[in-house]
């Protein structure tokens, strides 16, 4: 089609609009209204940031070549494009729109690319450990309800986090595979209760695309010391969430932008033992109206 604003003459006029209308013109006989939505937003915005930034062919190509080293990163242990999305602030923004929040209900952050699946089920009071590690035991005991604070019995309370290393089990040969990973239930008052070791910062894979960019952008790659949870348990919503250590150096400049106060919690010694008591609140999948961005 011909354009009739078809360079850039310095005029101020949106160049080539009709190319814009055209394409999403040609989504009309879509039979999927929310692609075609979604894809329409897609196709204006980058078009405007094409025009805004006044991109060159280099530009261009250059960002084509990231994007496709990105994806010959991916394999079964590495997604960069998880790694992308994070350091982009783009999975807090969805999970800000996504999360049912509200009183009584736990905040969650990212899932992160390292969630191996569901792991061994453990006793209450095992260790998460598979093998010795030179670092400060840890208590962790809490209790899951509902909004309303009635104990919800029998959810699902999965839990990894990376060894001393830095390194999580699937980053690494050297750790057996579901070291300090485990699964919990719930008891009848809703609580669950593990042993592991006091979680350190460590950085995202930057060894990719990812870390370039990071680099390029002036930021550290690092998190601040945490141990991820997901909670499940029939007829609430499933919280992917993580407990930060107080007073760890990153947390207020965590490389994906996971950090909420209320995840941060501070273990106290209770009979010579680092403790952490922690309640989880879950929402009702009936109560399911949007988070306010
Ligand atoms: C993590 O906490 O495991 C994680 C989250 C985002 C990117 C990389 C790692
Ligand atoms: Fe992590």
């Amino acid at each position: 089609m011909k354009s009739t604003v078809a360079a850039n003459d310095g005029s101020g006029a949106a160049i080539f609009p009709e190319l814009t209308r055209d394409v999403i013109d040609r989504m009309r006989d879509s039979a999927n209204p929310r692609l075609r939505e979604i894809l329409s937003l897609v196709v204006s915005h980058i078009h405007e940031i094409v025009r805004e930034a006044n991109i060159t062919q280099d530009e261009w190509w250059r960002a084509i070549e990231f994007l496709t080293r990105a994806g010959k990163m991916c394999s079964e242990s590495r997604q960069e494009f998880i790694l992308l999305s994070d350091i982009l602030g783009i999975s807090m923004l969805v999970d800000a729109i996504d999360h049912v929040g509200g009183p009584g209900l736990s905040e969650s952050t990212v899932l992160g690319p390292f969630y191996a699946g569901q792991q061994r089920e453990l006793a209450a009071g095992e260790s998460i450990l598979l093998r010795e590690e030179e670092s400060d035991p840890l208590e962790m005991r809490g209790r899951v309800a509902d909004s309303r604070g009635r104990p919800i019995e029998n959810a699902l309370v999965e839990v990894w986090q990376t060894a001393p290393n830095q390194l999580y089990d699937v980053q690494d040969k050297d750790q057996p595979g579901g070291h300090l990973r485990g699964s919990f239930r719930t008891d009848g008052a809703g609580t669950f209760f593990f042993r592991t070791i006091m979680p350190v910062s460590y950085p995202i894979p930057n060894d990719g695309p990812a870390g370039q960019l990071l680099a390029a952008m002036g930021r550290h790659p690092f998190r601040p010391a945490h141990i991820h949870f997901m909670i499940s348990a029939p007829g609430y919503r499933t919280l992917v969430t993580h407990l930060f250590l107080d007073g760890d150096r990153y947390l207020a400049s965590d490389a994906v932008f996971g950090v909420k106060p209320s995840l941060v919690i501070r273990p106290r010694p209770i009979d010579g033992m680092n403790t952490v008591e922690y309640d989880f609140g879950l929402a009702d999948q009936r109560e399911s109206p949007r988070a306010q961005v």
